[in-house]
């Protein structure tokens, strides 16, 4: 008998609802059966009257502990907190995984690159507690923490991660140079994991030279370690490498409650123009099947994406500048390569 699987749908704000229907399309086109409990954040639930990270999305996904979610806009420089990091707090969602592949097809000078990312989603600089520091509004600090705990889980993750998936070596990124206790913990933790894990090649990196290295020779990369910030901007960083954001899931790993997103935001540019590249969120829904248990999916899906890209008929404008077709088109022809 076919298992049905429960997940929370989060359809997202700007180019959110649109590319979130095209995932939810893909993986029910697979013939894995999901009951989605769809519930609104962000600005939507602003606009319908609600709190932005509202108790009936706590309550869904409380109850399904599976979470794909669209992008979520964050006001720039005022307004509500991010309710994308709310979330990575309240389910303590430590491990954010973005894998970034060089597809056949997409125009890249970067044909080899297939790394991974792996960012520890809950503490250092994104800890929300921030101030002015004066009444002019002149100056303002932050309070950015990184526990040895948390170091640890994540370095120990990534080495596992690495393993599992026939990775051979790992770089942890940091800016101990500078910041030599709040990037040290990270560092120490990295060293220590490093040598529990001698069959691996670990190698470490400063965050400014590794970003140098990447846009030169991403292809030495193989799996990433870091710390939330420097995660964050890396990984938008590989993506460009590799064709932009459209083409960039993540997953998001706790103990307790996993969530699937493409790592772009809501492109406020684009939205409501039906050209938005809806093949992060549909590769976001693939590693989601991986997690359901539903590897089989997760192939289909990912071939179905690389045979689309390798034909380069239907893109989207991201990928093929003044291409006719859009998010409906590219999403109906990524089902008809399904099988
Ligand atoms: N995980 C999330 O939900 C998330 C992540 C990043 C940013 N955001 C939020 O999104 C909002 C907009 O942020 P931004 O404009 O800096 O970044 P963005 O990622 O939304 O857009 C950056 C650029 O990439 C393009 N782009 C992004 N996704 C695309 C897609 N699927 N297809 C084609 N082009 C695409 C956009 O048109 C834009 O030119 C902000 O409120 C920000 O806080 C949310």
């Amino acid at each position: 008998m076919q298992r049905i699987h429960h997940a929370t749908l989060i359809p997202g704000d700007g180019i959110g609802p649109s590319i979130s229907e095209a995932a939810v399309a893909v993986i029910e086109a697979t013939g894995v059966s999901i009951q989605w409990d769809v519930v609104e954040a962000g600005m939507s639930a602003i606009e319908a009257g609600h709190d932005p990270f509202p108790r009936s999305a706590i309550e869904s996904i409380d109850k399904t502990c599976c979470l794909l979610k669209g992008p979520l806009t964050t006001p720039i420089g005022e307004g509500y907190r991010s309710v994308n990091v709310a979330l990575r707090q309240h389910y303590n969602l430590f491990a954010n995984v973005r894998p970034c592949v060089a597809f056949e097809g997409v125009n890249t000078p970067f044909p080899n690159t297939n790394l991974v990312v792996i960012r520890e989603n809950t503490e250092g600089l994104y800890t929300g507690r921030e101030m002015y520091a004066d009444p002019d509004r002149r100056a303002a600090i932050v309070v950015a923490c990184n526990t040895r705990v948390s170091m640890d889980r994540i370095c120990r993750y990534g080495f596992a991660w690495a393993r599992r998936h026939g990775r051979k070596k790992v770089t942890g990124i940091h800016k101990a140079n500078i910041l030599k206790v709040f990037s040290g913990v990270f560092l120490e933790s990295f060293r220590e994991v490093a040598r529990e894990n001698p069959d691996l090649i670990a190698e470490e990196r400063i965050v400014d030279a590794a970003c140098m290295e990447l846009v030169r020779k991403p292809h030495t990369y193989d799996v990433i370690i870091t710390t939330n910030m420097f995660g964050d901007i890396v990984s938008d960083l590989t993506a460009g490498l590799v064709g932009g954001l459209g083409l960039a899931p993540g997953a998001n790993y706790g103990e307790k409650v996993a969530m699937f997103e493409a790592i772009h935001g809501s492109a406020p540019d684009i939205a409501g123009k039906g050209i938005a590249n809806p093949i992060s969120i549909i590769l976001a829904g693939g590693l989601m099947m991986h997690h359901l248990g539903e590897p089989d999916a997760q192939i289909k899906i990912e071939n179905a994406v690389r045979a689309v890209l390798k034909e380069g008929k239907v893109l989207t404008p991201d990928l093929l500048p003044g291409s006719k077709f859009g998010t409906s088109d590219m999403t109906k022809a990524i089902i008809e390569r399904l099988h």
